[in-house]
């Protein structure tokens, strides 16, 4: 397939159909923009969260993992900037339709497609734009049963400042010392303006944060470095390597704590979009948060007694658009034998189910050896069962969602004991006894994969 056959709605409609994500509320004529994950789509979710935990976490000395409360102290967001600074430039259609608009959005796209940026009429009815206005993307709630201006919290809109607050804490029971760092994974909410492309960006999703402590002349190094290990983390997880680049952002684009952020980035069927940001944060939020508590952040180095208010590498990364950028980079279109097969040629170890275990033919003592079968192998791994179907409407199924492999009970099975083990990517079928099934799934799964659709 040519990779320009994905299309968000491609996409879209195989999560509807196979169950990954549906419009939340659905029946209730939904909520726009914000989304439900059905049965596979939290396990390949839970995937990618599992990845992003193991390589940041479990495998690095330098890392502890953390999970503050969505609700934080108002100060918090004085603190951080977000009350006065987290805002976007919001503008109305003054004709017909009324819509409202990212003003940056629509100077973007008129820049890339050279018309001038000032002017601007609405893209959707043509009519004039209201002057633009700041529109803070933070979700207001009450605390308590009286709401009144003193009972007035928020939602956090990212997990990095339960991060910040939490840091004299770490520190004291972690016991480790600049360079490390702390990571977390949890919802964040921001009241988007314009919302949109299904779950690239939604007022309600998930953030997977690392905010990475340094001593200050260290941190243009650990930058670098991040940058060249975030992009790594993608593409041993199969994303193309040319549908992902780096680009550092403008000094007009810099959020108000960075002096370098650059962006990894995803060719998405609408086009390149960011999927992680990498910021130097400096020493901006411990300074802030040390001045708003009235708390010292500095680390102390024990011998020397030198003192310093770390700088912060932020590799911060959506857990859902990274679970879309998988999809998207995994859907895959072909002929087999004059019929059109739909499948996601996910990592193994991202794919939601690993093997699916099915009998040929739903009699001769089949789907009882099938199960069996399947009974071994999911204390093993994720696995299925299943004998709805012809056993091309079976294959069919396990393709769309992404399973690597297939086993199949046969005729010869009950004859000797050998089962045919088919590979979603290549549709080898290759024969091998039921005894040494576990242990070569098991090392499958652990071997290094390159999507066949590299230099497709
Ligand atoms: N703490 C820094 C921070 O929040 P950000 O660039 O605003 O930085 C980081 O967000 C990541 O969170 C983005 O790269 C994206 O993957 C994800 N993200 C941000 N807003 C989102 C939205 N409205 N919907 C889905 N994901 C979003």
């Amino acid at each position: 397939m040519s990779a320009d056959a994905v299309t968000m709605e491609k996409i879209v409609s195989l999560c509807k159909r196979r169950g990954f994500i549906f419009q939340s509320s659905e029946i209730y004529g939904g909520l726009a923009s914000t989304y439900d994950y059905g049965h596979y789509g939290v396990l390949l979710k839970s995937n990618v969260k599992a990845e992003w935990w193991r390589a940041n976490v479990q495998q690095r000395d330098d890392m502890v993992a953390l999970d503050a409360a969505i609700l934080m102290h108002p100060r918090t967001w004085e603190a951080s900037g977000h009350l006065e600074g987290f805002t976007d430039p919001l503008v109305q259609c003054l004709g017909k339709c009324k819509r409202r608009w990212r003003l940056d959005h629509l100077e973007e796209a008129a820049q890339a497609e050279g018309r001038e940026t000032t002017g601007l009429k609405c893209p959707e009815c043509g009519g004039d734009l209201s002057e633009p206005r700041n529109f803070n993307l933070m979700f207001q709630t009450n605390m308590g049963p009286v709401q009144d201006e003193g009972s007035t919290i928020y939602l956090r809109p990212e997990t990095a400042q339960g991060i910040f607050v939490n840091f004299k804490n770490v520190m004291q029971f972690a016991r480790k010392k600049p360079p490390f760092g702390i990571a977390q994974v949890g919802k964040a909410f921001r009241n988007e303006i314009t919302p949109g492309n299904f779950i690239f960006r939604t007022r309600e999703f998930e953030q997977m944060e690392i905010e990475f402590f340094v001593p200050p002349d260290q941190a243009p190094e650990w930058h670098e470095r991040w940058m060249a290990d975030r992009m790594r983390w993608y593409t041993d997880l199969g994303l193309r390597p040319d549908h992902l680049q780096l680009r550092a952002h403008g000094e007009d684009e810099l959020s108000h704590y960075s002096s370098a952020t650059s962006d990894i980035e995803y060719l998405f069927p609408m086009g390149w979009s960011e999927l992680e940001g990498i910021a130097n944060r400096g020493d901006f939020d411990l300074s802030r948060h040390a001045e708003y508590a009235h708390e010292k952040m500095d680390y102390v180095e024990p011998g020397t007694g030198e003192r310093y208010v770390p700088h912060v590498i932020e590799p911060s990364a959506g857990a859902d658009r990274g679970t879309l950028a998988f999809m998207v980079d995994a859907y895959d279109e072909e002929e087999v034998e004059g019929r059109e097969r739909v499948l996601l040629r996910l990592h193994p170890r991202l794919a939601p189910v690993k093997v699916a275990v099915l009998p040929l033919v739903n009699k001769d003592g089949q789907p009882e050896r099938a199960q069996e079968v399947y009974e071994n192998l999911r204390g093993r791994m994720p696995a299925e069962f299943d004998t709805g179907g012809s056993i091309g409407k079976r294959y069919r199924r396990q393709d769309e969602i992404g399973t690597p492999w297939g086993v199949t009970v046969d005729h010869q099975t009950m004859e000797d004991g050998t089962v045919t083990l088919r590979d979603r990517d290549t549709l080898d079928q290759s024969r091998i006894a039921i005894d040494e099934l576990g242990e070569e799934l098991e090392r499958r799964l652990a071997a290094p994969w390159v999507s066949p659709k590299v230099g497709a």
